[in-house]
């Protein structure tokens, strides 16, 4: 069996699997084919990969030749390997469109991004993985960008009171970020419409703030549930109070496979003081604040709105280290020991991630929004 790994394009530096995973996959008697240059951006040369027992390769043969290709973002169209097992991150709920692709050109594939939020998926979680690396360097380019000190500061200039970090949404990234910005000495509140986490937040020194009456997440799988418009506006108003007063926002706030929701409203930002940050997270899905632009900066009254869509490829190394762990548990649930592909549709990881198959889209969920698309 012959495994290959492309370069990605553009902007983005990570790689979806390093010189330290080759082994594994070397130990079954699968060829693993690298892309030329593929890890440079992640600091690992084509001498690492081919040291770890790899091959370099050109893109077009790669895709010729390999059985199962790994990519981290979805393929260029003249890049779909036709025929073949592609693993990649799709983001198949909001692009539709490469899902009908790859069904049409016949490929199997699987979306890591769609992976159950389980104990046993846990290994295999890139959007875990990935929302802790982003959580902790949102915190850091907001550290760098605010002209003011995070900790507090006492010397014989006089005290500096410390920073104030607004947190909005508890989850992986956003518990991150909590913990990296407390250790930077800051003082951090939380906000989340999930009541479960405020005992999480608490035990990493945040202060968790709340609106009563939201409604019962717990049979949602984890995830938070839409709340009720009475709900809404408490919210709406205890965010802007404490945003106001609040020399960084870091926004997280999403659910999964809608747009994520608009919870920082422009006359907020017009009460911010001069000079404060907001990173907004959540950019890549619509931005939880309204000034937000995908994938840029802008400086509105002297507040800077941050919208990088993907801090992890700041953050190349561990990120593809993270990354190409994940990558690996997950082939090791759909290659034998032997080093032959072997597609259990019954597993619950396989069934989830599968998004085409036999030219077929096979994820109840896009063909579910594909139908609403195309009312
Ligand atoms: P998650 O699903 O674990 O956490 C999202 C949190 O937001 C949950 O705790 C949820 O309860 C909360 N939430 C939902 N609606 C809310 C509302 N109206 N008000 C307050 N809280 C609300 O997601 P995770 O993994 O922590 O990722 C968070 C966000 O960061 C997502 O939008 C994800 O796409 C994004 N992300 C961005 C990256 C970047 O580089 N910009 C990298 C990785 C993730």
């Amino acid at each position: 069996m012959i495994v290959g790994v492309l370069r990605e394009g553009g902007s983005e530096n990570r790689v979806a699997l390093l010189p330290e995973n080759i082994q594994t996959l070397v130990k079954k008697k699968i060829t693993v084919l690298i892309e030329s240059d593929a890890g440079t951006s992640s600091c690992a040369s084509n001498e690492e990969y081919v040291d770890a027992g790899a091959a370099i390769q050109t893109k077009e043969y790669i895709l010729k030749e390999s059985d199962l290709v790994l990519k981290i973002n979805p393929p260029e169209d003249k890049d779909i390997p036709a025929g073949k097992v592609l693993v990649a991150i799709l983001n198949p709920l909001s692009n539709t469109d490469i899902v009908q692709k790859l069904a049409k050109a016949g490929v199997t594939s699987f979306s890591l991004d769609m992976v159950p939020r389980s104990s046993r998926a846990q290994a295999v979680d890139i959007l875990s993985s990935m929302a802790t690396i982003a959580g902790y360097k949102a915190v850091l380019v907001a550290a760098s960008k605010l002209p003011n000190f995070f900790p507090m500061f006492m010397s014989a200039s006089g005290t500096i009171k410390p920073s104030k970090i607004l947190i909005i949404g508890a989850g992986v990234a956003g518990l991150q970020a909590l913990a990296t910005a407390k250790k930077l000495g800051a003082v951090v509140e939380v906000f989340d419409v999930r009541s479960a986490v405020k005992e999480e937040v608490m035990s990493l020194g945040g202060k968790f703030i709340e609106v009563e009456g939201s409604t019962d997440d717990a049979a949602a799988g984890g995830y938070a549930v839409e709340q009720t418009e009475e709900y809404k506006a408490k919210q709406a108003q205890l965010i802007h109070d404490h945003a106001v007063s609040s020399n960084v926002v870091i926004c997280t706030a999403q659910i999964p496979g809608r747009k994520a929701p608009l919870l920082i409203h422009k006359k907020t930002v017009d009460e911010m003081s001069p000079g404060s940050v907001i990173i907004d997270m959540a950019a890549g899905s619509g931005g939880n604040c309204e000034l937000t632009k995908k994938d840029e900066t802008i400086i509105y009254k002297q507040i800077r709105i941050i919208g990088n869509s993907n801090f992890p490829s700041r953050m190349p190394a561990d990120a593809s280290k993270m990354l190409g762990n994940n990558y690996i548990n997950f082939l090791n649930l759909m290659i034998t020991e032997e080093g032959n592909l072997n597609l259990d549709f019954e597993d619950d990881i396989i069934k989830s991630t599968c998004m085409t198959h036999d030219h077929e889209i096979v994820n109840q969920k896009v063909l579910e929004i594909i139908e609403m698309e195309s009312e």
